[in-house]
């Protein structure tokens, strides 16, 4: 067994002690004390530089160029984590190649009401009703401007979740004031338009308001990559709407996918599971799956797909990069696995690769599916 299996063995067996205490906390308070926590260690620069040296994972047959961004590696933390980024520095010390923060409204918002999030460890799921809270456009762009990072940063800006940005033209008037914020911030920017835990629901679905969004936004400078989120119960009908509205507008990929609101047919094996809220882990990770290879299969390569939904291994992740995924993001993996986990799957990617005979992570993007 190699060294770098040890250490993550090792790894394994201390997070599995530290997660037994975790998950006797609210999970909303201990996601928040690991926010300062992460925070304070990427702070202190002999801390940051030893985790660094421990955790992280180098290979280049895992770095690409995508959209003009140099990824060192596929996997990013997904947005929802660090929705006010206050982790962009600590984000790279688990071994992610880059991170999206938000989703950031236009409006500051204070979201639903608490409790909010539900672990579903039986399902390895979270079950999110967060309802976007976050600092507002204004206060996480002044946090921002001006700073460097080491690894790509996506910036996901939503709609504010309240009464007075249901009407579409109010919405999409709150997208770009978010939009505007973040000009000259950040590497790319994704239009999270599937947040199922808002007041309205999700009308940007729709393929006539996604197309006004997109419309509205075409008329303002495009400073870097954009894409877009969807959820994954959409239909193909709904699925090919919003292809073709994407290409129209010259949008660069797709993140595949959101929470899962639908509840039907999905092998829930905890007791109790609340009837709001959207589901993440495990339980997203088939439907995400089939609709990565549905839009790869429609769209090809002309739009970088981001595979998101139960990474939990790097099985996992080669399943959604044979499937046409190019970068891959993770959120429940992380909290179920721990800060290791990213690291420990970009070493079990490149091995899976090179035991596939493939010199570059490039050659196995869809190589699960024959596209025309
Ligand atoms: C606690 C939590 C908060 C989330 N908040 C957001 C968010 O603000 N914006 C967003 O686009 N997705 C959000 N998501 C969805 C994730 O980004 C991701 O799409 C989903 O959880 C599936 O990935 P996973 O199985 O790796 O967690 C959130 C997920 C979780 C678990």
């Amino acid at each position: 067994m190699k060294a770098q299996e040890i250490k993550y063995i090792c790894f394994d067996f201390l997070y599995r002690i530290l997660r037994f205490f975790l998950f006797k906390f609210n999970p909303e308070d201990v996601h928040n004390r690991v926010l300062k926590a992460g925070a304070s260690v990427a702070r202190h620069s002999l801390l940051s530089r030893y985790a660094e040296k421990a955790v992280v994972y180098r290979d280049s047959v895992l770095s690409q160029n995508i959209c003009g961004i140099r990824f060192e590696n596929p996997l990013g933390l997904a947005a929802g984590f660090d929705k006010n980024a206050n982790l962009c520095d600590a984000v790279r010390l688990c071994g992610f190649g880059f991170a999206e923060i938000g989703s950031v409204t236009g409006e500051k918002c204070v979201g639903n009401p608490r409790p909010r999030l539900w672990r579903l460890p039986k399902s390895r799921s979270i079950c999110v009703w967060y309802g976007l809270v976050n600092d507002g456009a204004e206060a996480v762009s002044d946090r921002l401007r001006g700073r460097e990072f080491k690894i790509p940063l996506g910036i996901s800006i939503a709609k504010t979740n309240s009464p007075e940005t249901v009407d579409i033209i109010k919405g999409a008037e709150d997208y770009i004031k978010a939009y505007k914020a973040f000009y000259g911030i950040g590497d790319y920017l994704t239009l999270n338009i599937s947040c199922p835990n808002t007041y309205g629901g999700e009308p940007f679905m729709r393929k006539e308001y996604f197309k006004y969004l997109m419309e509205e936004i075409s008329k303002l400078q495009k400073d870097k990559p954009i894409f877009v989120k969807i959820s994954p119960d959409l239909n193909y009908t709904e699925t090919d709407d919003i292809i073709d509205i994407c290409l129209q507008y010259c949008v660069d990929g797709i993140i595949i996918s959101n929470l899962t609101k639908d509840r039907k047919g999905l092998d829930i094996k905890d007791g109790y599971v609340p009837e709001k809220g959207g589901l993440s882990g495990k339980l997203v990770e088939e439907r995400a799956n089939r609709l990565i290879g549905y839009v790869y299969k429609k769209a090809g390569r002309k739009l970088v797909i981001i595979g998101c939904g139960g990474i939990f291994t790097g099985r996992d992740a080669y399943r959604k990069i044979k499937l046409g995924a190019s970068l891959l993001q993770m959120v429940t993996g992380l909290i179920y696995n721990g800060p290791h986990t990213p690291a420990k799957i970009n070493y079990e990617l490149s091995l899976l690769l090179k035991r596939d005979r493939y010199t570059h992570i490039s050659q196995a993007i869809g190589s699960d599916l024959s596209v025309d």
